[in-house]
């Protein structure tokens, strides 16, 4: 076969102003994954709705998501910026795969078995949510989907929708034992979790995440994030004491900052006493600035933009679209169903 490119495909989904954990957790490996693969990164403003918010969150919540995105580092020009509900062909794929995969894997998935635990209101979204995602990455033939740890199983489901998808259609798994593709039905993606930082813990230890309310925000106002940094959760052990660094939560987050000589010289400190866990934060919170600070003010410029920002999801839309159509027209074939193309209204 022809070593085309591979192909890297990333999804964030527009809930919140993005923080610390989604930039270590996605934005930062995504962006150095463009260096070596054709990349696709989507705003997942359809997986969005499966918790409630109002139409000026969405629309405002997708363009701080984007302006994060560019102002972290990702080029337009390099990578395939979009808009989930800009390519609706992905919802006909989720309805495919939702045909050839057992409720019983659904159920056991962890977001939806973490929502009914909590006794919340489960809508049925929750429970399609991981079809969607599948869809998200097998509608662009991807190689590698950069995420966080709490994605895996996500991943390893739609590897097991590939399976049945090309089971079912084709009588075959359509990979060869080094899991290379033959080009029929579906390809099966590789997750790619950086471990050492598939888990950024937030201000109280727990993993980061908007929903614990334990986040620091990439962007905003410098006073409101030194707030959210001097709150770091830490242990009561006296000024005077020697501390443990690797024990301590401000130390972990320091880590993605700092090279590894500035980590070992504030480990020194810790370990040496009269260093107190204040000091630390503020050790962490000049680092932060001095990492997102430039970015910051990009982001500004951005969201102050956001015709702009537009003119970005639909350029990138188009492109991503072409390849949809093409996927998605592989896959109606091998189930039976016409293929036409190009689609209407495309
Ligand atoms: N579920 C992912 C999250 O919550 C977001 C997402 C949606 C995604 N579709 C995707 C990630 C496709 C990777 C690939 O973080």
């Amino acid at each position: 076969m022809v070593d085309l490119a591979k192909i890297s495909l990333s999804g964030i989904k527009p809930t919140h102003i993005p923080h610390w954990g989604n930039y270590f957790g996605m934005i930062h490996p995504a962006i150095a994954l463009a260096q070596s693969c054709d990349t696709y990164y989507f705003i997942a403003d359809y997986h969005a709705l499966t918790s409630p918010r109002s139409a000026d969150e969405n629309r405002s919540y997708t363009h701080q998501t984007l302006a994060t995105l560019i102002a972290s580092g990702m080029d337009p020009e390099k990578t395939v910026l979009w808009r989930q509900s800009d390519v609706p062909e992905v919802l006909e794929l989720t309805w495919m795969l939702s045909c050839v995969t057992g409720y019983g894997l659904m159920e056991r998935a962890h977001s939806f078995k973490d929502a009914r635990a909590k006794g919340k209101d489960v809508n049925f979204g929750v429970v399609s949510y991981p079809a969607l995602m599948a869809a998200d990455i097998l509608l662009y033939d991807s190689d590698f989907v950069p995420v966080g740890k709490d994605q895996t199983q996500h991943l390893e489901m739609t590897r097991d929708m590939v399976g049945y998808f090309n089971q079912q259609y084709l009588g075959s798994t359509c990979h060869d034992e080094d899991g290379v593709w033959d080009g029929r039905g579906l390809k099966r993606p590789i997750a790619v979790v950086q471990e050492d930082t598939g888990v950024i813990p937030g201000l109280d230890g727990r993993k980061m995440s908007k929903s614990y309310d334990n986040h620091v925000p990439i962007f905003g106002p410098k006073k409101a994030l030194k707030k959210r940094v001097m709150s770091i959760v830490t242990d009561s052990t006296p000024l005077e004491d020697p501390k443990d660094p690797d024990s301590c939560n401000v130390f972990a987050l320091y880590k993605h900052f700092a090279t590894e000589e500035e980590q070992a010289a504030l480990a020194e400190k810790y370990r040496g006493g009269n260093f107190g866990y204040g000091h630390a934060k503020l050790e962490l919170f000049e680092k932060s600035q001095a990492y997102f600070g430039p970015k910051q003010e990009r982001f500004d410029a951005l969201m102050s933009d956001t015709g702009g920002l537009e003119e970005v999801l639909q350029a990138g839309a188009k492109k991503a679209r072409s390849v949809a159509q093409k996927v998605l027209g592989r896959a109606r074939e091998a189930m039976g169903l016409p293929s036409r193309l190009p689609f209407p209204g495309a």
